[in-house]
């Protein structure tokens, strides 16, 4: 049987904030994507995520909706919606859209409404209202952006925010709740889209009567009154109905933070989500053990798998290596994403990891605008860092991010000047030309890869897998390693003197060794 096409999916996340800016007000757009298509078709990517575009006020970078079936005006209207997935489609390139069930944006008209109304009224009730005790709220919750969970109304009962006070938690046990998404999720792939990338999707149910959460349990946990309550299952089944209802293979795919591999496992059960995204990947440290302990729980566990370096939540996974090793970053950047996309399952692509670019780390206080920094006083700097826009061309800002002139939402630094898309077009040794011939090359093996992976025997800090005729082998060690005879290098992530494979490099190998 053939596999659907999300199965080995290279789907490339774009942050639209940060991709590509058409209108010129410095804020990346539906119509400056459409216009950079050509680009992704040619990088060799399946799918485009697009991060939420919605009207909004933006409290969270649009990850705070205040209509699920529009397009904010600074990312264009919904005909440039349609005409975008319409030219990516005739290139071939599929697209998801960002779905935010969890909570909506405090300027949503239900929210408006509710505050309107009196406590108890069926307005309340599509959020979560409660009294507290005292001065106190109802329980002991965190926002995961810091401070309390809560926020009190001027009447004296408090709602729940689990991330920004501007992003009210629906209340799901509400009917009017699940019916309102199922009709969005209609919306959507009416005009065409291929799937949907669902936010906190461990979120969207706790626990009844709000009990308090174990003071180390306020993190994602796979049981907790907070996270990964049972009964979100049964609105992914209903979903799940809604996208198979539809022609062609509608993917839905969750965002899941979660401590265990078996509560992720859950999300993907026949009749629930195809996939969640797998952040342990993401998680583990620069080391040969950790790295096959997450490929082979995963490959035990999750059917359908995928593997994430990086996205617009957390520091870039080059500067992530650099940290516990200086100045090895991009080398093993690289060589991560060769093993990435040598593993069965589809990858997932943060828009610039294909230029090879660093976390901003030195970002100006006053130009931050992650409500993770305001609402942490500063301790917590924050996501800006990984979505400061990216260099197209030139050599100041704005980088062909904008026209000419225009200064981009989040300040870009001189370094974009060696990094832009421009400057690494055509250069072979470049961390662009590299992404594009592994994504080529993964193209032409598809359809002879299998599904498994076998181990081969090597050093301790090496990593060497088959799959049919393609062997991966990782150098996480500090010294370089001879590579197995009788093969044939199809590419490496890095330059290999001789016959030995370098500290962090990654190399595939054809045909596999003997074992
Ligand atoms: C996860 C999104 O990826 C993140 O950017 C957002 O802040 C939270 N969910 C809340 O919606």
């Amino acid at each position: 049987m053939a596999f659907p096409w999300w199965r080995d999916a290279i789907v490339y996340e774009i942050y639209v904030r940060s991709f590509a800016d058409a209108s010129g007000d410095g804020v990346g757009d539906l119509a400056g994507v459409r216009s950079r298509l050509g680009y992704l078709a040619g990088l060799g990517v399946d799918a485009i995520w697009l991060t939420p575009f919605y009207p909004s006020p933006m409290a969270d970078g649009g990850y705070d909706v205040a209509d699920y079936r529009g397009v904010d005006p600074l990312f264009g209207d919904l005909a440039d919606f349609d005409a975008l997935v319409s030219d990516a489609h005739e290139r071939g390139l599929r697209v998801i859209v960002d779905i935010v069930p969890n909570h909506s944006s405090a300027e949503h008209p239900w929210f408006r409404r509710a505050l309107d109304a009196p406590p108890g009224s069926p307005e309340r009730d599509r959020y979560l209202f409660a009294t507290g005790s005292g001065d106190a709220p109802p329980n002991n919750w965190r926002s995961t952006f810091g401070g309390p969970a809560w926020s009190r109304l001027p009447g004296g009962e408090w709602y729940l925010h689990l991330f920004a006070p501007e992003q009210p938690d629906f209340n799901w046990r509400d009917p009017d709740v699940p019916a309102e998404f199922l009709d969005v999720l209609r919306f959507w792939l009416d005009r065409g889209v291929d799937g949907f990338r669902i936010d906190v999707a461990n979120g969207l149910f706790k626990a009844a009567g709000l009990p308090d959460a174990p003071p180390d349990e306020q993190g994602f946990k796979a049981e907790s009154p907070i996270w990964g309550r049972p009964e979100v299952h049964e609105v992914y089944r209903e979903w799940r109905k809604v996208l198979d209802s539809y022609r062609g293979d509608r993917v839905a795919v969750g965002e899941v933070w979660t401590d265990s591999v078996t509560d992720l496992a859950r999300y993907v059960r026949p009749d629930e989500l195809h996939q969640t995204f797998n952040f342990p990947w993401l998680l583990a440290p620069w080391s040969a053990t950790a790295l096959r302990k997450v490929i082979d729980d995963t490959l035990r566990i999750v059917p359908a798998p995928t593997w994430v370096l990086s996205n617009h939540d957390v520091v870039r996974h080059r500067t992530r290596y650099d940290e516990t090793d200086p100045g090895a970053g991009l080398p093993r950047a690289r060589a991560a994403m060769l093993t990435t996309l040598a593993l069965p399952g589809s990858a997932y692509l943060y828009q610039g990891d294909e230029l090879g670019l660093p976390e901003i780390l030195d970002l100006p206080d006053e130009v931050r605008q992650d409500p993770v920094f305001t609402r942490t006083g500063g301790e917590i700097k924050g996501r800006d860092g990984c979505r400061v826009p990216l260099p197209w061309s030139g050599t100041t800002e704005p980088y062909g991010f904008a026209p000419e002139g225009v200064r981009p939402w989040l300040p870009q630094p001189a370094e974009w000047a060696e990094l832009s898309v421009r400057r690494q077009e055509g250069d072979p040794g470049s961390t662009l030309e590299f992404h594009r011939a592994a994504i080529a090359l993964r193209r032409e093996l598809r359809g002879s890869l299998p599904t498994e992976i076998i181990w081969l025997d090597a050093p301790a800090d090496v990593l060497m897998f088959t799959r049919g005729p393609l062997t991966c082998v990782l150098n996480c060690g500090d010294r370089a390693v001879p590579l197995p005879p009788h093969h044939s290098l199809l590419i490496a992530s890095g330059p290999l003197p001789g016959e030995a494979l370098p500290p962090d490099t990654a190399a595939w190998l054809s045909p596999p060794p003997p074992h």
